[in-house]
């Protein structure tokens, strides 16, 4: 490395790094810059499964694979060195000519040529998933990959992300690992080096690959320090080398405090010395929480998800197309969903961090909406309160208290988010890890009316005769109900912004039962209250049905975005409203139930009345029916891009 002492420097501090193939080099660089290295190995490779490098080859040479993806140079040599344990090069070469072969990066593809095999894409820099995708989606071959069966070539790390929405695109993926990780057998080293992180001895420290962080975390668990390690690192400065790195570390709920604006090693040291006291500023002057990002990473993931066209929509922006997704895009409609369902009640669905963003994404990637909505309920913020939540097959939510008096309201629990619904920011979290930066997370709740409703009913309604008899007759109750409701509601909100949110919707499902007066008096302070609450940090989209009687003073709880349910001519309403308001919707869910034809028309109509206008994000009017067909949401997605477009 060329190398003349910049201004900044290490200044003799201990830098930590765990480079393995590459340790010699970083030390000597890090004592280039007038750091103290500490080089810590945490991984080591365990070779297996010739065996099924071999079947693999064998399915190649059948024609039964269509697509290979070589994702690390390692991984590639081995497949080509256990191929070639049993093969003649003349027989091997021409068996790659009958798949579309894929390097991710320029290595792979040496690996690749250096035994004479042609590859026909090479994934460019920095080689992300998000990479690989456009590649296979935009491939000179043209490869459609529904129906194709596409070989990941993998070393080690697993890639559920891109596995998911290849699957997404109608593809089988087969995966092939022909190395893993594994902690080393030593770990001496590692745990002396989390006993000098927590004992603050360790100001900074580089991550370089994604397998890094996982298993920092996995020896501090094995040796019972994973929250000291935690806690002590809120005061170390994290430095990942790019995006895949990063992802990891918000696997693990760590956020990077800098990251390269080049994936090299290079960069990453010669970035950090020269503001090594700019950035160790930054990171103190706001010690706390570390999922926090403190300083802004070029290049950075909230840059390229804020340019979304959602996003902009959200702001009122000009976009080339309009944007759309669908209230309830994640559910029973969906075989994916139903399938997951077989095997886990919905409430440990919702539960479960991994499998919400798993059902999350695998929904985006399937129908490729232009934003994903965390998958969780609206209810899930009745148990914290006190109340028992059940989901039962055909009656919907059952709430088993019966809320009826003042003393049962001022007997329910504060909503706590920060414990009772961290799986939901946990969620978020390794959703927004996951996910392709463009592609927006929205985070949601239900408004304090909607919830009251189900408080009091103790489950799903037609007529809403005991909340309103409640509201009627005993209104400091009721208020006392929406304020708790609200207070925890704004916390909770919060909450999920911190945790990744890049916009908020807020369902009123039910409203509509109310008439103007009432929906005025009891109800609107309080939206109000939550909507200024989290005003100029996210977008907020208000969102409920039966509005059309009182549009304008639903509108003025002041979210940024109105959405608007299927009963109202969105022009009007949105001349009703003000043009300095951005709206969502509102085609009729059941139009997905018809026609191509008639679902282009409806479509069309809704386009048509939005007029090209800026800040008009296509939705449906209320979630999707459950016996919608998955062909016609694509359709109607396509629908609205391509005709918007023109
Ligand atoms: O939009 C998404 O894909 C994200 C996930 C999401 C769910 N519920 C998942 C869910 C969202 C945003 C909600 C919001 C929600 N939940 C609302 C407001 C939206 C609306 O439709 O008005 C309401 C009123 C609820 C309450 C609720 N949850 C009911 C009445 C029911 C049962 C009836 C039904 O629609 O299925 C649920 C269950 C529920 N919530 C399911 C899903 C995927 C189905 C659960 C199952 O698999 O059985």
């Amino acid at each position: 490395m060329s190398c003349g002492m910049t201004t900044g420097g290490f200044k003799g501090a201990r830098v930590a790094a765990f480079e393995g193939r590459k340790a010699r080099w970083m030390e000597e660089a890090i004592a280039q810059y007038g750091g103290v290295p500490v080089i810590i190995p945490v991984m080591r490779e365990a070779a297996f499964a010739p065996d099924q490098a071999l079947a693999a080859f064998q399915e190649l040479s059948r024609g039964q694979i269509q697509v290979i993806i070589f994702m690390t140079e390692t991984g590639t040599r081995l497949f080509l060195q256990q191929i070639l344990s049993q093969h003649e090069p003349d027989e091997m070469i021409p068996v790659f000519q009958k798949t579309l072969v894929v390097s991710r990066g320029i290595k792979p593809a040496q690996a690749l040529r250096q035994q004479g095999i042609t590859v026909d894409e090479v994934v460019p820099e920095p080689a992300t998933w998000n990479e690989i995708l456009e590649v296979l989606d935009e491939s000179r071959r043209g490869v459609e990959l529904s129906g194709k069966t596409v070989l990941l070539l993998e070393s080690g790390t697993p890639h559920p992300v891109l596995t998911q929405a290849l699957s997404g695109r109608g593809a089988s993926v087969k995966t092939l690992s022909l190395y893993q990780w594994e902690l080393p057998e030593n770990l001496q080293p590692l745990n002396g080096f989390i006993q000098d992180i927590i004992a603050e001895n360790i100001p900074v420290c580089f991550f370089t690959n994604s397998t890094q962080a996982r298993h920092l975390f996995k020896a501090a668990e094995l040796s019972g320090k994973n929250q000291e390690l935690r806690l002590a690192l809120k005061k170390t400065l994290l430095v990942s080398l790019g995006p895949s790195t990063s992802a990891a570390l918000r696997e693990e709920g760590i956020e990077p405090d800098f990251q390269a604006s080049h994936p090299t090693l290079e960069s990453l040291i010669m970035e950090t010395a020269k503001d090594l006291d700019g950035l160790l500023e930054r990171k103190w002057r706001e010690p706390g929480q570390v999922t926090v990002v403190k300083t802004e990473i070029p290049g950075n993931r909230k840059d390229i998800t804020a340019q979304s066209v959602f996003l902009r929509a959200c702001r009122g922006e000009k976009t080339p197309y309009t944007p759309v997704w669908l209230m309830r895009q994640a559910g029973r409609y969906m075989k994916e969903y139903r399938a997951l369902r077989d095997k886990v009640s919905f409430m440990e669905m919702c539960k479960n961090p991994e499998l919400a963003a798993e059902v999350t994404i695998t929904a985006l990637e399937r129908i490729r909406a232009d934003a994903a909505i965390i998958f969780s309920d609206i209810l899930v913020v009745l148990e914290p309160m006190g109340l028992g939540l059940e989901f039962v097959k055909g009656d919907g939510p059952v709430i088993h208290q019966q809320i009826q008096t003042r003393k049962d309201i001022d007997a329910l629990r504060e909503i706590e988010p920060a414990d009772s619904l961290r799986f939901v920011y946990d969620a978020l979290r390794l959703t927004r890890a996951r996910l392709r930066p463009e592609i927006p997370l929205i985070g949601f709740c239900g408004a304090p009316f909607t919830l009251a409703s189900y408080i009091i009913e103790g489950g799903s309604s037609k007529n809403f005769a005991k909340t309103k008899t409640f509201m009627y007759t005993d209104s400091g109750a009721w208020h006392a109900l929406m304020e708790k409701l609200s207070r925890g509601l704004i916390l909770y909100l919060r909450g999920q912004i911190e945790a990744g949110a890049d916009a908020l919707q807020m369902f009123d499902s039910w409203i509509g039962c109310l008439n103007p007066a009432d929906y005025r008096e009891f109800v609107l302070p309080y939206s109000k209250k939550i909507i200024e609450a989290v005003k100029g940090q996210v977008p907020m989209i208000h969102f409920g049905t039966g509005t059309g009687p009182f549009l304008r003073d639903f509108a003025s709880a002041g979210s940024e975005v109105v959405g608007f349910d299927f009963r109202v001519d969105l022009g009007a309403a949105w001349n009703e409203i003000g043009a300095h308001y951005r709206v969502q919707g509102n085609l009729d869910p059941v139009t997905l139930l018809g026609s191509r034809e008639f679902l282009r028309q409806r479509t069309a109509d809704i386009l048509r009345q939005a007029g090209g206008r800026p800040g008009h994000i296509f939705n449906l009017g209320h979630g999707i029916l459950p016996n919608t067909s998955v062909d016609q949401v694509i359709a109607l997605i396509d629908m609205v891009r391509e005709m918007s477009r023109a």
